[in-house]
């Protein structure tokens, strides 16, 4: 069978792919399949917006489809960027410009603890939904290192580690990440129900 998977970014669904192995189930990016709608990720919650873009994704395509909606919480911001990550430094902005705008929100904050958060939304063509949540807990460092992942890796040490999701290599990240961690929720929670479908 096949699985929507309700991303355009190329680094979630290599990630996803990674992970998420069901016998049978063939996962398939937004990107593969044509005149889906673009979904705006305007709720106020990343279960909101996983919910949201399954949903809409699901009703146009007739498929199961898998959304992740994730970003990054600064205990020192309170909780910033949250479910502003991709557009932190403004609508259109690039991932320098956000990683940016973070270390310029920190500079002089003693206080580096923030963590990854990932839901993962399952939805069937006829509208029920579920969820599985994965968090990942870290430091934001003061400079970026390593030239691997994407999004915020550069600047984020998960917690028991002295490097960056940059420069861990991508078997240790899927495997500490609030995505992979979301992910392995999801195959024990979700396998009948995926490969049965
Ligand atoms: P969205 O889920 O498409 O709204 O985007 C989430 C944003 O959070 C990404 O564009 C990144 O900025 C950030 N993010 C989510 N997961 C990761 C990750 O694994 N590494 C680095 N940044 C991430």
């Amino acid at each position: 069978m096949k699985l929507l998977v309700a991303t355009r970014n190329h680094h979630k669904l290599r990630e996803i792919r990674e992970i998420l192995h069901l016998p049978g189930v063939a996962l398939v990016g937004a990107d593969e399949v044509p005149g889906l709608p673009e979904v705006a990720e305007d709720a106020p919650t990343f279960e909101g917006n996983a919910i949201k873009k399954a949903l809409v994704l699901a009703k146009a395509s007739g498929c199961w489809t898998l959304a992740d909606d994730s970003g990054l919480e600064v205990e020192a911001l309170q909780g910033a960027p949250g479910v502003h990550s991709a557009r932190y430094a403004g609508p259109a902005a690039s991932t320098p410009a956000n990683n940016a705008k973070l270390l310029q929100a920190l500079d002089g904050v003693k206080d580096r603890r923030a963590r990854f958060r990932c839901v993962l939304a399952l939805c069937s063509p006829q509208g029920e939904s579920w969820t599985v949540e994965g968090r990942c807990e870290g430091r934001i460092l003061e400079a970026p290192q390593g030239a691997q992942g994407f999004g915020y890796d550069p600047l984020f040490v998960p917690d028991g580690h002295a490097q960056s999701f940059a420069e861990l290599s991508a078997a240790c990240k899927n495997q500490l990440s609030h995505r992979g961690q979301a992910l392995q929720r999801a195959v024990t929670v979700w396998r009948e129900r995926l490969v049965g479908c």
